[in-house]
């Protein structure tokens, strides 16, 4: 089976940014969906309410959040999750997704995604959070690999194992962030296709793509640059072992004219096809 059963392969989509509200209101741009950062739009009423409703009109939505701090030892937070589940009422996205890492600790919350000890007892604790995330949602998550600068020595599992075994524990889907595994493969000297080997066929319900700025001794996942031809070539490998899945470009910083990143879903779509067989769904919604 491809894919995460219950997600479907929505296509091939893009973040949407602020720059490109009114290109993607007024030209209707030929993808089949977008992403958006589900913290962006979780305050009712104004602008980016209002775009995301008349978005929402043509295209199918997926939250994508940044603040549910899977592996924190705070508190789950409900009064986020109580916005995320009101959120999720109005735009009846087809998923919400967030992070396997930790971003609060003592109540101070930060805009970073620390990574997690590869433990026993951190699975134990995110298990018992994603199943409580996904309780007072009402539907599975997908949960997605961070890029990484560090690494814990007390880990006990790679980082694949980790995720394989969150995705089987807690019943959540995984999304695959393919430039975050050759970004953290680069740093920290794993293979990154042996990173996919480990990763289970049947739990991968959407692919990120993306840019990031080379430092010489260190990758940063920046979201700032086009997708470089290693991370292409990655995805080739995660098409062939996963299957077609719903694709999505993020770009975050140094945003360039709508039609680039329109241009970069579309190579997606037709590596996709030329792997897969299949003709490329861009620019034809085939989901609501
Ligand atoms: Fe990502």
């Amino acid at each position: 089976m491809d894919g995460f059963s219950g997600f479907p392969h929505l296509g091939h989509g893009i973040g949407l940014r602020p720059p490109h509200y009114a290109a993607v209101i007024a030209e209707h741009p030929p993808v089949d969906w977008f992403e958006v950062i589900s913290e962006n739009f979780m305050v009712e009423g104004g602008n980016p309410r209002r775009v995301l409703r008349q978005v929402r009109e043509h295209y199918p939505i997926v939250l994508h959040g940044v603040s549910l701090s899977l592996g924190s030892v705070d508190p789950v937070d409900e009064a986020y999750l109580d916005r995320l589940a009101a959120l999720a009422a109005a735009v009846e996205p087809a998923w919400i997704s967030d992070h396997l890492c930790w971003s609060s600790f003592g109540g101070h919350t930060a805009h970073d995604l620390w990574p997690l000890p590869f433990t026993e007892e951190s699975l134990d604790h995110v298990v018992r959070r994603v199943e409580r995330v996904q309780e007072r949602l009402g539907r599975r998550i997908l949960v997605e690999n961070v890029s990484s600068y560090v690494q814990f020595a007390s880990s006990q599992l790679t980082e694949w194992e980790f995720l394989a075994a969150l995705a089987e524990r807690a019943d959540c889907g995984l999304l695959l962030d393919v430039n975050n595994v050759y970004v953290s493969a680069r740093n920290h000297g794993f293979s990154a296709e042996v990173f996919l080997q480990g990763i289970p066929r049947d739990r991968v319900g959407q692919y990120h793509l993306a840019g990031h700025s080379d430092h010489g001794t260190h990758l940063l996942d920046t979201h700032d640059h086009p997708i470089c031809d290693p991370v292409w070539e990655l995805y080739r490998s995660a098409v062939r072992r996963f299957g077609p899945v719903a694709t999505l470009i993020e770009r975050d910083d140094h945003i360039p004219p709508l039609g680039e990143v329109v241009a970069e879903s579309h190579r997606a779509a037709e590596i996709e096809a030329s792997i897969t067989g299949t003709t490329a769904p861009v620019g034809h919604v085939a989901w609501r």
